[in-house]
């Protein structure tokens, strides 16, 4: 509808309002229809947004006494984010009571996470209570909701910026059949998942991420890190440093992802040491949700690429300004123009 209207939508809304839907869908087999063209209010993601923000200013803080006196008088702040959790919280109860009523939780056929979660509580004779099962499905909800948004919002404002890359994904794609896209065949999708990868390098959905040693603890290059230290690691630094990267850091190329195979002249992707690209983390705790977030983006981008063009609505010589919460974000939004394609590649 926006494209034969040709008006502005903004972009990131949209994603959101979409990875929203889709991770809820996941997490509970609820779909909160935030997508929906007359954009409803979303009051669900709305009262996440506020937690996140809220929590991640507490963190920021350089003087932790004010949210923590706040937080005892109940007020500004501190009650909003009260509000908001406790919104949440009343929302994944409200989705388990209803699960339960229905009952129909255990029959194999429910898919989503809380269906599960379920499942094997009534099995091992609930060893799970509410509280955990609540938790957990919060916790995706948080991990998945913002991230794959993030990454193609940037995505989307980077290949407008480079038309020779977003000419050689269009190749690509064009070739897919969006609707029936399989894991199997988006994972043959090699140059878009090097843009996607190449996308996230220079804007990593999660920038800095910050752990705390429980023990006294010793780094691998011999830091002494004493119990309580707080290290933090800046996937936004590191995809911008020259010694990892190479002089043309800067640049938006998919290629140094990539390697021709000589006898096809394919394209085959060559994944990188995560210890040196850490978008998804490294090490035991790696992100669980990284093949999801890939076949979900893979999907969007063959399923939209090839029919519209995004034209951001920028003037001349203007970026979109990186805000970052716990994850990273447009300010004021992505305004774009949504074009329909007339001609395929
Ligand atoms: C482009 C998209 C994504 C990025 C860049 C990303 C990045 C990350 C990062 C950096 C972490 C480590 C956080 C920490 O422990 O400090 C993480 C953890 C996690 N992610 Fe993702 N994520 C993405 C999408 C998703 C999706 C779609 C889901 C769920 C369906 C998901 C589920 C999880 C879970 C469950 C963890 C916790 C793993 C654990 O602690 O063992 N992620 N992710």
């Amino acid at each position: 509808m926006s494209a034969s209207q040709k008006s502005v939508v903004d972009f990131q809304d949209l994603l959101q309002r979409f990875t929203f839907d889709n991770i809820c869908m996941v997490a509970y087999g609820y779909d909160p229809a935030y997508l929906l063209p007359s954009f409803p209010e979303a009051k669900f993601a709305n009262a996440f947004e506020e937690v996140v923000r809220i929590s991640s200013d507490r963190f920021n803080s350089l003087a932790p006494f004010i949210w923590k006196l706040k937080r005892i008088l109940n007020v500004g702040s501190e009650k909003k984010l009260r509000v908001c959790a406790t919104q949440i919280r009343d929302m994944a109860k409200e989705m388990i009571k209803q699960k339960k009523e229905r009952s129909n939780y255990n029959k194999r056929s429910s898919d989503d996470l809380l269906s599960r979660f379920l499942i094997s509580s009534d099995e091992q004779q609930n060893m799970h209570d509410e509280e955990f099962i609540i938790d957990i499905v919060i916790s995706f909800i948080l991990a998945g909701r913002d991230t794959t948004s993030a990454a193609l919002t940037w995505f989307i404002w980077l290949i407008s910026k480079n038309p020779e890359v977003e000419k050689e994904i269009l190749k690509e794609t064009t070739n897919t059949t969006t609707s029936s896209l399989t894991y199997d065949e988006v994972k043959d999708m090699p140059y878009t998942h090097a843009s996607l990868c190449e996308s996230m390098r220079l804007y990593p959905p999660v920038p800095v991420d910050t752990k705390e040693a429980m023990q006294d603890d010793i780094l691998p290059d011999g830091t002494f890190a004493k119990k309580g230290t707080r290290i933090s690691y800046h996937p936004y630094a590191m995809g911008r440093v020259e010694d990892i990267w190479g002089k043309d850091w800067q640049a938006f190329r998919p290629e140094r992802w990539l390697k021709k195979d000589v006898k096809t002249g394919n394209w085959k992707f060559v994944p990188k040491d995560p210890f040196v690209y850490p978008v998804f983390q490294a090490g035991p705790r790696v992100c669980l949700g990284k093949d999801m977030a890939f076949l979900q983006m893979k999907k969007v981008v063959a399923g939209v690429l090839p029919r519209f063009r995004f034209v951001p609505v920028v003037d001349e010589g203007e970026e979109p300004v990186l805000i970052a919460y716990l994850t990273i974000k447009v300010k004021g939004g992505l305004m774009v123009r949504i074009e329909e394609r007339t001609k395929s590649y």
